[in-house]
């Protein structure tokens, strides 16, 4: 129960909750019958297919391209490659990370999968056809698939397009006191060091990546639907590199089938449906299928850490530092703020009070596909949580202390809010031991230790695992955050109609959160108008106002707070017009929920019903007050939100087979007040499920000639119901101070924060074989092969 719930709700004569409550979602009436609107559900009269011939090499010359037998065949209407891009200086992109990438391979292809050439066709099967009659004459060339030899003096050098360039270096980056951690590190009395690698895994959404581009010959217009995080974002860069006047591009992102970070870049055949429908005057769609979604766009993590913390004998941490190789692919890819080349990493402090940290990370060009989107985390915090929550269990285990004991001895303390840690962020709010008591409480964690002991003890295998967690959501600061030079701020317009039913139009853009209605619960929560009064429109830059879009759980902590004060705004201005319909002044009036009313006389008032037709009506308004009953604001967040929460996991390992079978898991999230908790809830369950995924399944692996080994769902293994237990989910809440609701975002935290529990708990289990740590993913096989003293190879 949270605060707010156990306020009575008031509801609405449709029985929903007219503010925050558990109120059904509005999008699943047209999602559970089907009849969504996705990108691949765009049909245009005389439409075009398109489809794109990809690299089988990592790394390879290009000697020449024939596209003479493609051409000829009955139905292709175009096929483009790299040379006719070039004529058009489209060729190459901007990533959003200031590096460049290749539409269509010109000189030479870089990874497995990488985009050679755009065929259009009449049908799609047509134009996969021709795919095969391309011939296109290829020179092998070594290739770099392991990061760690990237920096070899005799290492193929991968983007020697760029002038000048003779290695695979990327960037250098670091962050906190390297002095003073050091100097912390040469007095500690325990130190414990690992190597730990978040491995290569990939957001894989239901829906793929596509789009439907249509440029009007007549008028001149580019109307784009595609699956995109960021429709605002991207019509600015397809303006500023195709030089297209901006007001001429619309980018529509329909309903989107999830997105987890795997949909904020620019992907190459976004442009070639764009050049496609130039080059033909037709619209082109252009639907990648799963393989393509698999192997060419955005992977997440592939991050190598020396991870060392040092502590006293009593298990008081003093500093913690990391030492990092970022596998970026073959192109800079990653979209994220423009001052953190490695994201958010520096939060690798974690939940813990100690003086001293520091990290350097040093980026790497291999022959893989770009990306190190931010799947389904604020930029990097995945990795960073990771870290520090298995060097705080590596410590434990050479303390040989309880690992829950270790943590709440080094917790940040409530009275310590608001927190800069080390590296300079300020965590704005928290009460961490009383959230991980709950955890505790719920976990009933000293029966499970209880339990544990006796099994162990008749050789039974089972592990428990904690993982408490800090992220940093909402990105951010416009002082701060930037991609691309362009600021962080979401833009948000309330307009009510005449008959006081309302239309909030957002930057944002749902991929299945649930936006339509928890904005609606805002604005409700905020104006009394019931929630299923108010349409939220969002996803199509011509109606809707400018933003970054939706990534790192920002949409509460940025779009959210846009929402709450553009309503807060219509109720000053109702106030005012209320005050001239009832004759009296302004400040006569107080406020309750959907009703103006006259102090010490509540029989007298307007509700904002009424008071949105007199706004639009005779009524004759003050001077300085404008007709109607809208508004606009932009809102500039002054900090990052910051949810935490505790994470414990409870697993049985068979050590014959290396098998873990998650057993418990509890999940106690804080990020402020609930706007819908059922969708909180939902949010929760899905990234645990991702955990859960990522800790003991997925895996985009390669050969050592830069193959992509898991192109496939029946390669790259994601989880079922089966493999998921039946989550066990708590609350606290501690409202952010700077947000206007004080919410913070949690779309993210559980895939955050969960695969460090399972983790930790495989870890647990089977450390009577000595083993203090093995890496992502805990297969079988894997499993075992840490059992037996063997080296983990993933
Ligand atoms: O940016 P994204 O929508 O992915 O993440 P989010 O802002 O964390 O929100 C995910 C969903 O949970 C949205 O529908 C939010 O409105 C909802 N939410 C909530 O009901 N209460 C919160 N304190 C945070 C999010």
């Amino acid at each position: 129960m949270t605060a707010l719930e156990d306020a009575p709700v008031p509801l609405s004569a449709a029985g929903n909750p007219i503010g925050f409550g558990r109120m059904h979602r509005k999008e699943d009436v047209r999602f559970l019958r089907g009849e969504g609107n996705y990108v691949d559900d765009v049909q245009l009269p005389g439409m075009l297919y398109g489809a794109i011939l990809r690299s089988p090499y990592a790394h390879a010359r290009i000697n020449g391209i024939d596209t003479s037998a493609a051409e000829a065949l009955p139905g292709v209407k175009a096929v483009i490659t790299g040379a006719v891009l070039e004529t058009l200086g489209l060729a190459w992109m901007p990533t959003l990370s200031y590096d460049t990438q290749a539409v269509l391979a010109t000189d030479k292809v870089r990874f497995q999968g990488q985009e050679v050439a755009f065929v259009v066709a009449e049908s799609k099967y047509i134009a996969r056809d021709a795919l095969e009659l391309i011939d296109v004459d290829y020179e092998p060339l070594p290739a770099v698939a392991d990061a760690k030899k990237a920096l070899d003096a005799d290492a193929p050098v991968i983007r020697d397009d760029k002038e000048g360039k003779t290695d695979n270096h990327i960037y250098d980056w670091e962050a906190g006191n390297k002095e003073e951690t050091d100097a912390a590190f040469a007095n500690a009395e325990v130190v414990v060091t690992e190597d730990i690698l978040y491995p290569r895994v990939h957001p894989a959404p239901m829906e793929t990546c596509g789009s439907v581009a249509h440029m009007d010959p007549t008028t001149g217009k580019l109307k784009l639907w595609t699956t995109t995080q960021a429709p605002h974002a991207h019509r600015t860069v397809y303006a500023l590199v195709a030089g297209l006047p901006e007001q001429n591009i619309q980018v529509i992102s329909p309903d989107i089938g999830g997105g987890f970070g795997n949909k904020v870049p620019i992907y190459p055949g976004y442009v070639c449906s764009i050049v496609g429908s130039i080059v033909t005057g037709k619209p082109v769609k252009w639907m990648e299928d799963r393989a393509e979604n698999l192997m060419s766009t955005g992977f997440a993590r592939d991050y190598h850490m020396k991870v060392s913390i040092a502590s006293t004998r009593e298990g008081k941490i003093q500093a913690v530092k990391v030492d990092v190789l970022a596998d970026h692919g073959a192109f800079n890819g990653v979209a994220q703020p423009t001052k953190y080349p490695a994201g958010f990493f520096h939060i690798f402090t974690g939940s813990y009070d100690y003086p001293a940290a520091y990290c350097n990370v040093t980026a790497v060009y291999t022959n893989k596909a770009p990306g190190g989107v931010a799947y389904a985390c604020s930029f990097r915090i995945t990795e960073a949580v990771y870290a520090i929550e298995r060097i705080v269990d590596c410590l434990a285990a050479e303390l040989k202390m309880d690992s829950a004991e270790l943590r709440l001895k080094n917790l940040l303390r409530p009275e310590q809010f608001p927190y800069t840690t080390p590296t300079g962020w300020e965590y704005d709010s928290g009460d961490y031991e009383k959230t991980m008591r709950v955890a505790m409480d719920m976990a009933g964690y000293d029966q499970l230790r209880a339990e544990q002991a006796e099994k162990r003890a008749r050789g039974e295998y089972m592990g428990i695992g904690i993982s408490f967690f800090t992220e940093g959501v909402g990105a951010g600061p416009r002082k701060h955050m930037d991609i691309l030079g362009l600021g962080m701020a979401d833009g948000c317009d309330l307009r009510v109609h005449p008959t006081g039913k309302a239309q909030v139009r957002l930057s944002v853009q749902s991929q299945g959160q649930g936006h339509e209605t928890t904005f609606a619960q805002i604005v409700a929560h905020e104006l009394g108008i019931p929630p299923e009064d108010i349409e939220v429109i969002h996803g199509d830059t011509d109606n809707t106002p400018f933003g970054l879009g939706t990534y790192g759980s920002r949409s509460t902590p940025v779009s959210g707070a846009a929402a709450a004060l553009v309503a807060r705004k219509v109720r000053d201005k109702a106030r005012l017009i209320a005050a001239a319909a009832l004759e009296c002044a302004p400040d006569d009036l107080e406020w309750e929920l959907g009703r103006w009313y006259v102090k010490g006389d509540p029989e007298r008032g307007r509700t904002i019903q009424e008071i949105a037709m007199d706004a639009h009506g005779a009524l004759e308004l003050p001077e300085g007050v404008e007709g109607h009953l809208d508004a606009q604001v932009v809102y500039n967040p002054p900090n990052l939100t910051y949810p935490y929460g505790c994470y414990i996991c409870v697993v049985d390992v068979d050590p014959g087979t290396g098998q873990v079978k998650v057993r418990r898991f509890i999940a106690v999230d804080d990020c402020g007040p609930r706007i819908n908790p059922m969708i909180v809830e939902g949010q929760v369950h899905g990234g645990l499920a991702d955990g859960i995924g990522m800790a003991l399944m997925e895996l985009i692996a390669f050969d050592d000639d830069g193959n992509n080994l898991g192109g496939s769902f029946m390669d790259y293994l994601l989880p079922t119901a089966m493999e998921c237990p039946d989550w066990e989910l708590g609350e606290t809440v501690t409202p952010s101070p700077h947000h206007p609701i004080g919410a913070k975002g949690v779309g993210e935290s559980a895939t955050v924060g969960s695969p460090a529990a399972v983790v930790n708990a495989v870890i647990d289990a089977i450390s009577p074989f000595g083993v203090r740590h093995a890496d992502m993913p805990l297969t079988p096989a894997n499993v075992w092969r840490a059992i037996q003293g063997s080296p983990v190879r993933t």
